[in-house]
């Protein structure tokens, strides 16, 4: 099972990709991803669809096109659900203080990480970032 994870521009102008990529391979999550790019405002639209009728639809869009953002594939057992606790609440000030956006931030637009909501939207999200697919990265702990 595999999810996609975005750390989104203030997440990144902060300096938080290494504590925040920490914290996900520390608990045994595999790297199957990484880009760090700027995204395009249709990309942006076309990752959020599903919010196109929210009043904050413009300003979310305008966030994340704002900066860099780094896109991260990540796989393990249970990864959708484990990541999103890992995450914590979409409201910072909502969020457990032991979760990154517990820890690292109070503004809900601008709560500097996304992670797919269900296996379905990870693996639309996946396609739509990696399109060419995931890396191979199967350990080889032996010769
Ligand atoms: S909703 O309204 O229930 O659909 O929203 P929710 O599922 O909680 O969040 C969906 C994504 O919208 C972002 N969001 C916001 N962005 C900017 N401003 C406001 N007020 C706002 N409210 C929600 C929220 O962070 C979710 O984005 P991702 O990137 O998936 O975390």
């Amino acid at each position: 099972m595999a999810t996609e994870v975005m750390i989104k521009p203030d997440g990144v102008q902060r300096g938080l990709v290494a504590p925040i990529l920490e914290r996900f391979l520390s608990k045994g999550y595999t790297l199957r991803g990484l880009k760090f790019l700027n995204v395009s405002k249709e990309h942006a639209e076309r990752h959020y669809a599903d919010l196109s009728s929210k009043p904050f639809f413009g300003g979310l869009i305008e966030y994340i096109t704002s900066g860099p953002v780094v896109a991260i594939a990540l796989e393990g057992k249970c990864v959708v659900e484990q990541a999103r606790k890992i995450i914590g609440a979409t409201n910072p000030l909502a969020a457990d203080p032991g979760s990154i956006r517990g820890q690292f931030c109070i503004d809900i637009g601008r709560n500097i990480i996304h992670g797919s909501d269900t296996v379905e939207n990870a693996q639309k999200e996946l396609a739509l970032w990696f399109p060419e697919g995931l890396v191979d990265n199967t350990p080889v702990l032996y010769s």
